[in-house]
């Protein structure tokens, strides 16, 4: 049984939607409470066994490389002051036995593309990806879900969860066939349809475990919607070789990528968070909204 020690980390796209914010800084670095969002989707892909982080990347980009880095300035500094509560937050970024590989897509072609670029270093193997910017929270890592499905089944898994009929336009949106409560067959896959032309309410989420043969139907992919190589269109041509499955997960999305979606995550975070989560609800108790 193949097992998977590989997530791949998609983060070269432009961030439209965030800019000014995102104009210098990846979306990715941006912070939810105290960590940014491509943290969150480390410790997850780590929570499920990843052992190999793999960052598709483009300009603009090196403060993620520089985050999961080690700071020996930063770590000196901690260290003399004596400050081991925050020495041990930057040290455990990156936990002992976990490696980061940074490939560079030099054009944003696409996510479909990025993913491809991942090849030369994930191979013959099962991955898993993560879009950081939904960020996904869960009982269990929602990787860790998926990769338990994978486990059972040997094939592809994709993260879906219901959408109003409205928002399909958003998203890929998969025609499945149900197999049990949290399971479904994928027999479609279309991406951000138009309501009245969606198979389903049913939306994949920045999460998916592969099997390598994606990587032949992606190099065999024509740009589609907005002249990007989709990485829909790479999953509908898998289907027609191997057998596919959208998992229900089990948690809560945050889309990151949305200025609300960002702003509702800070806030029901803070509301968690240990330090904070007490000031933070007193404080929001005092808006008369
Ligand atoms: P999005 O569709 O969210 O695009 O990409 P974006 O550029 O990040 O953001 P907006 O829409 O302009 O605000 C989905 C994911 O695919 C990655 C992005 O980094 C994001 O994680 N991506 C997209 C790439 O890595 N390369 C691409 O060419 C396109």
């Amino acid at each position: 049984m193949k097992k998977i020690t590989k997530a791949v980390f998609p983060v070269a796209g432009l961030g439209t939607r965030f800019l000014p914010a995102t104009k210098a800084s990846p979306k990715e670095m941006l912070p939810v409470v105290d960590k940014p969002l491509i943290q969150y989707a480390a410790e997850e892909a780590i929570a499920a066994g990843a052992t190999e982080l793999i960052f598709i990347t483009g300009r603009n980009k090196r403060s993620i490389a520089d985050h999961f880095d080690k700071a020996y300035e930063l770590e000196a500094e901690l260290e003399a002051a004596n400050k081991q509560k925050l020495l041990d937050i930057v040290r455990s970024i990156l936990p002992k036995g976990v490696s980061c590989v940074f490939i560079r897509q030099s054009q944003a072609l696409g996510l479909g593309h990025a993913v491809l670029c991942a090849k030369p270093v994930v191979g013959n193997e099962p991955f898993a990806v993560l879009l950081a910017d939904d960020l996904l929270c869960g009982e269990v890592s929602i990787t860790k879900q998926m990769v338990d499905v994978f486990e059972q089944q040997q094939c592809s898994v994709l993260g879906i969860e219901t959408v109003a009929p409205e928002e399909t336009s958003s998203y890929g949106v998969v025609d499945a066939i149900p197999q049990s409560e949290d399971l479904l067959e994928v027999k479609g896959m279309v991406e951000k349809p138009k309501p009245e032309e969606a198979p389903s309410n049913l939306a994949v989420v920045g999460r998916y475990v592969l099997t390598p043969r994606i990587f032949d139907c992606l190099e065999h992919v024509k740009p589609g919607k907005g002249g990007e190589i989709q990485l829909t269109d790479g999953i509908s041509a898998l289907m027609q070789y191997e057998k596919v499955l959208a998992y229900r997960y089990h948690g809560k999305r945050y889309d990151c990528g949305s200025k609300l979606g960002f702003m509702q995550a800070n806030v029901e975070l803070a509301l968690q968070h240990p330090e904070i989560a007490d000031s933070f609800k007193a404080y929001l108790k005092t808006l008369s909204i």
